[in-house]
């Protein structure tokens, strides 16, 4: 399987999604900012592997030698934790995982450092085996929902590359073609990062699941056209009551969907969902650099100077969604229930962050 990232004691390793699909090449970081840089730059990105990547970059933190040298070494890891959590505001993942080390963290402290270095791995290796496993849970529960022969529609990348597992909409779409239920899979391009065309489309090649990439503004036609069976997608934070912010052009497809009589599903780990927003209209939405649109490759593609807005998520309402897939099973309307319930059932305190 796919790796987006690696932990070794002296160094987390994270394979530069913005060298994919041309280079597979890895970053070393041996310092905790480093790994923030990495997941604010985007070469690791996807909500529950932004996650993973923030639990390892704060046990590698407490290994630097500025930890054993700092006045307090509480202080030393608020600051690291902070840096790590401003890295990127949508995805809830981060802020959950991070809320997990420190808990970890708190726990240690009183033992001293080496004390805090152990657990702070064990638990960030225990985020990612959680993740592996929260993985295949979805995949499991979502296959049994994609009709035979399906052509699926997919959006961003769920896969491998943004989790540490098998993924979380791409779990869906890998276990349904594995028991042969899926016959084509569209992929969006995902303008303007093209998470779609550059990540999923080189994970399903990797695969051997066919597939067809489209531009994202073909998805309505195909759907007019009666050759869409199934759209899953991913979440980068879902609220209370069902609304779920996932990649720009998730809502747009949501309203196609509808339109066209099309199931809609999100896979996400619980561990997506924030409690705390009662609705959609209090998710943080992050707004990219204009070049992203401008540029191509690096090359310009609009006039100079020209007044961009760039939000890389949108919120679909509730409403739009047929389901919402999980490890603990897949979760229907009315979600302001049935979200609440999975939340307290599995124990799972992400809704408590403070993002
Ligand atoms: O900006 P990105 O690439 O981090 O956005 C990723 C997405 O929007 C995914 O759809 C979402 O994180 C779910 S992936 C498991």
């Amino acid at each position: 399987m796919i790796e987006a990232i690696r932990w070794s004691r002296e160094a987390v390793l994270v394979l530069d999604q913005l060298q994919l699909p041309r280079k597979v090449e890895w970053v070393r970081c041996v310092r905790s900012d480093e790994v923030a840089d990495c997941i604010a730059a985007m070469k690791i990105r996807g909500a529950p592997a932004i996650g993973v990547a923030a639990a390892m970059g704060l046990a590698l933190g407490a290994r630097e030698p500025a930890a054993r040298e700092a006045v307090s070494l509480a202080d030393f890891f608020a600051v690291i934790s902070a840096r790590m959590a401003a890295t990127r505001p949508t995805a809830v993942n981060l802020t959950w995982a991070i809320g997990r080390m420190q808990q970890a963290f708190a726990a240690a402290l009183p033992r001293g450092l080496e004390a805090v270095r152990a657990a702070l791995e064990e638990e960030a290796l225990e985020i990612a085996r959680q993740d592996r496993e929260t993985c295949a849970a979805m995949g499991r529960h979502g296959a049994t929902l994609i009709p035979r022969d399906a052509r699926v529609l997919t959006h961003c990348n769920t896969g491998s590359l943004a989790t540490a597992g098998s993924g979380t909409a791409l779990a869906v779409i890998r276990e349904a073609h594995a028991r042969g239920r899926v016959k084509l899979v569209y992929v969006d391009e995902t303008r303007p990062y093209l998470q779609g065309a550059r990540l999923t489309a080189w994970e399903l090649a990797q695969d051997g699941i066919p597939q067809r990439l489209i531009a994202d503004s073909m998805a309505a036609f195909l759907m007019a056209r009666g050759e869409v069976d199934f759209v899953v997608l991913g979440a980068d934070r879902i609220a209370a009551n069902g609304d779920v912010a996932n990649k720009i052009g998730t809502y747009g497809l949501s309203v196609q969907a509808r339109h066209h009589g099309v199931p809609f599903y999100v896979a996400a780990p619980l561990s997506t969902v924030d409690v705390r927003k009662a609705t959609g209209a209090g998710i943080p939405i992050e707004e990219r650099p204009a070049r992203e649109l401008t540029e191509l490759a690096g090359i310009a593609i609009a006039p100079e100077g020209v007044g961009v807005w760039n939000p890389s998520f949108d919120v679909t309402p509730h409403q739009h969604i047929t389901g919402i897939i999980t490890e603990v099973g897949v979760l229907r309307p009315p979600y302001w229930q049935s979200i609440p319930e999975a939340v307290l059932k599995s124990g799972e305190t992400s809704g408590f962050s403070t993002a």
